[in-house]
């Protein structure tokens, strides 16, 4: 197995290595401007089958070809709409997929069984270059076992794979933090299947209309058909018990007290502004309330964290659902497994 460190500005050739080992079959994780991925040739059905195997990803769920220019589009995608050439001209290279109807030639296996291929250019200069000296689209899920939180940097991610992949490239922390955003256009509309960093606001600024799929914040029940398979299943949760706790300052530190006397030990992970009033409890920060950038950018790597810790329950705050909030509360309400408390209820 191969490793390299590289930075956005050093010494691209070195990725040339990393180019081949993709080319004959291998699998490289590979830093993105949102999350690690695990990258194979999209068109090598038994690499593709070994990135499944190496997270233990039910076969239904879809993966993400990563491109670096339009040509490799072309190889993937039957048509592109109006609206879709508008959002690409906007967003690309950049933390949005979009998917579409696929050509006949890319293996179901890519595509969960699908008709449709979800499709991203990421704006990250080390994976553009690593895409063109491959010269291949690559098919890369975040670099996690299936069901954990996803790898922001390659310290958190290097050991659950390390005899499972040939190489992997370490480009420090990712600037998101958050995967991309996925959607899906029908004419002048776009249905959000995954919130990220690209906005309903950021969105409209080219579509008509931006609806927000009803499962971005909600359970599916298990007779229940979803937009997108990768729904289904079991995100972002740490071993931990893990809650979500919501409501004002006050009532939020009253509440993680009385779990303070219940619990023997708790980890409270959120704002300066709450945990400065929490000395006695072990606290991780992840920003500012309100700075949903710093947040997006800490949630994963925090999450690991207290997992490696063993509390016996975990306390997360939850943010407001906007702008970037919005994909920050998913992944929280799924790490929290859908358990919320809010505390100006239980604290009356
Ligand atoms: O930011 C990202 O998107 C990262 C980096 C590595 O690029 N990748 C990523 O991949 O998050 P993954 O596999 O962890 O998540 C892909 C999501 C899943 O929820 C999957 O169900 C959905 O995209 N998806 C993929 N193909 C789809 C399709 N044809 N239709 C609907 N949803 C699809
Ligand atoms: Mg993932």
């Amino acid at each position: 197995m191969q490793i390299l460190k590289i930075r956005n500005d050093n010494n691209f050739n070195k990725l040339e290595k990393f180019g081949k080992i993709l080319q004959d079959g291998g699998l490289v994780i590979f830093p993105t401007e949102t999350v690690y991925g695990i990258g194979a040739d999209a068109f090598n059905i038994q690499s593709v089958k070994n990135i499944y195997i190496a997270k233990g990803r039910e076969s239904d769920n879809p993966l993400i070809a990563h491109i670096c220019n339009l040509d490799m589009l072309n190889l993937l995608v039957q048509k592109i709409s109006p609206l879709e050439k508008k959002l690409i001209e906007k967003f690309w290279p950049g933390p949005l997929t979009i998917v579409f109807p696929k050509k006949e030639k890319v293996p179901y296996v890519v595509t969960g069984n699908l008709e449709t291929v979800a499709v991203r250019m990421p704006s990250n200069k080390i994976a553009l270059k690593l895409i063109e000296y491959a010269n291949t689209p690559i098919v890369a899920p975040s670099a996690n076992l299936s069901g954990k939180p996803s790898g922001t940097n390659l310290k958190d991610i290097k050991n659950e794979f390390k005899d499972k992949v040939q190489g992997m490239i370490d480009g420090g922390n990712c600037e998101v933090g958050v995967e991309s955003t996925v959607i899906r256009c029908d004419e002048n509309s776009v249905t959000i299947l995954r919130p990220g960093k690209i906005t309903p606001n950021d969105l409209l600024e080219v579509a008509d209309k931006v609806v927000l799929d009803k499962h971005i914040f909600e359970n599916i029940k298990s007779d229940e058909k979803v937009q997108s398979p990768g729904m289904k299943y079991k995100h972002y949760a740490p071993m931990c018990k893990c809650v979500m706790v919501m409501g004002e300052q006050n009532n939020i530190i009253a509440y993680v007290n009385l779990l303070h006397e219940k619990y023997k030990k708790v980890i409270f992970m959120g704002s300066n502004q709450i945990i400065k009033h929490l000395n006695h409890i072990d606290c991780y920060s992840y920003g500012d309330e309100g700075d949903y950038k710093s947040i997006a950018n800490f949630i994963f790597t925090l999450l690991r964290k207290a997992d490696k810790h063993k509390p016996d329950i975990l306390v997360i705050e939850g943010v407001k659902k906007e702008n970037l909030g919005i994909a920050i509360m998913n992944r929280l309400i799924r790490a929290c497994s859908y358990n919320i408390i809010d505390c100006d209820i239980n604290n009356k």
